[in-house]
């Protein structure tokens, strides 16, 4: 099974996402990408023992392709090892007709998108993405960036790979812990997208961490949905805002407790149930919704409390965030499963209040 979907922008560049299972080896390549084009490849060590397959497609005619395995945490996803990439691209003498292919996780594509984005002012770029987070949302979309000391993602545009290869076998390797970090994500998409996927992920009792038929369409749906969303509204306007939905306490958890603490999807989660307990008490969503969140979220081994947190200063780190100082604080909530709406200037007591549903030990 594979699906494609088009994302174009305003310049009418257009975005391929094509999306199967054990695809890479036997997926045609577009005519645009003919056998004299040259390819740099940045990949992840962690997985180049896809490469073998996908160079295999891509080696044909005369083509030049340098491969640059290089790893790059969140840690390193910064303004100097975007220079050391620019240097690599300078020796391997990178040019205008150059394509880059970026095969990694999410910070690996951020900052070889972002590199794709700036290097002679734009070049070509294909991602093939290794991690959940990456497969079903990150990769997605044209959002590249790196980060500075001042925060996350500070650095960056919005340039679409032509390609994002999603291949699910891609996932075979990877850790437990980075699954639960895509799962936010995923959770987050059945809730705004309601219908089948929601009704998969409720139904799913497959095992994490393998790639069963049911986990594939999961995972295939949830990329298509962010493809879907980036297609009706590339600059995070309106619809795009939608994927936001879980993220603006998420955020504030993952800086409160210091990055890596919680996982992005631990977070998520979490900020979820603080979402949906809004919706309750402002769109009188039905609380059996938070309910269904909670048993996803102990079957998949991720929290449904935070630490104890003083909700003061998480509301602080809210409000600091770059996008809530220059648009007021929003939320994305739940009128029903399948039905969000952006909600601005929530009553911060309600706010406090809905805190309480992670807390350990509210006070009350
Ligand atoms: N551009 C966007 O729209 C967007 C959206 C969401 C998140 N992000 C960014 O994504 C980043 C997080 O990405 P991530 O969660 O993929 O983390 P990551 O890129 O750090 O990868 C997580 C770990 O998994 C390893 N790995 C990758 N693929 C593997 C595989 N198949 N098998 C075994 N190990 C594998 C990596 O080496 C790494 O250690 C953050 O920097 C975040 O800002 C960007
Ligand atoms: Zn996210």
């Amino acid at each position: 099974m594979s699906e494609e979907i088009v994302i174009e922008s305003r310049s009418s560049q257009e975005s391929h996402v094509v999306i199967g299972h054990q695809m890479l080896g036997k997926w045609p390549w577009p005519t645009w990408l003919q056998q004299d084009i040259p390819v740099v490849v940045v990949v992840d060590p962690q997985v180049e023992q896809y490469l073998e397959s996908l160079l295999l497609t891509l080696r044909t005619g005369s083509r030049s392709v340098t491969v640059l395995s290089r790893t790059i945490t969140e840690h390193d996803k910064t303004l100097e090892t975007l220079a050391q990439l620019y240097r690599d691209f300078g020796e391997h003498r990178v040019t205008r007709d150059t394509v880059i292919i970026a095969v990694g996780g999410g910070v690996l594509t951020d900052l070889t998108g972002y590199a794709a984005a700036s290097y002679l002012r734009g070049l070509r770029w294909i991602a093939v993405p290794t991690t959940l987070l990456a497969q079903v949302d990150a990769a997605i979309g044209g959002k590249v960036a790196v980060n500075t000391e001042f925060g996350k993602n500070l650095v960056g545009a919005f340039h679409l790979p032509e390609i994002v290869a999603v291949d699910t076998s891609l996932l075979c390797s990877l850790p437990l812990r980075e699954w639960r970090a895509g799962l936010g994500e995923v959770i987050k998409s059945a809730l705004i997208a309601g219908d089948a996927l929601y009704e998969w992920v409720k139904d799913n009792r497959e095992p994490l961490g393998e790639i069963t038929p049911g986990w594939s369409a999961i995972i295939a749906e949830t990329a298509a949905l962010k493809a879907r969303f980036v297609q009706m509204d590339l600059y995070e306007k309106n619809e795009r805002m939608f994927l936001n939905f879980g993220h603006t306490v998420g955020h504030a958890l993952e800086n409160y407790f210091g990055y890596g603490t919680l996982s992005h999807g631990e977070a998520v989660g979490l900020g979820s149930l603080v979402a949906l307990r809004l919706s309750e008490r402002l769109f009188a969503l039905d609380h059996a919704v938070r309910d269904e969140v909670k048993t996803w979220l102990i079957r998949w081994g991720l929290p449904v409390k935070a630490q104890p947190f003083d909700p003061a200063v998480l509301m602080n780190i809210m409000f600091q965030d770059k996008k809530a100082r220059a648009f007021g604080l929003q939320w994305v909530l739940l009128k029903d499963i399948g039905r969000p709406a952006v909600v601005r200037n929530v009553d911060k007591d309600l706010v406090t209040e809905a805190f309480n549903v992670i807390q350990e030990n509210p006070k009350d």
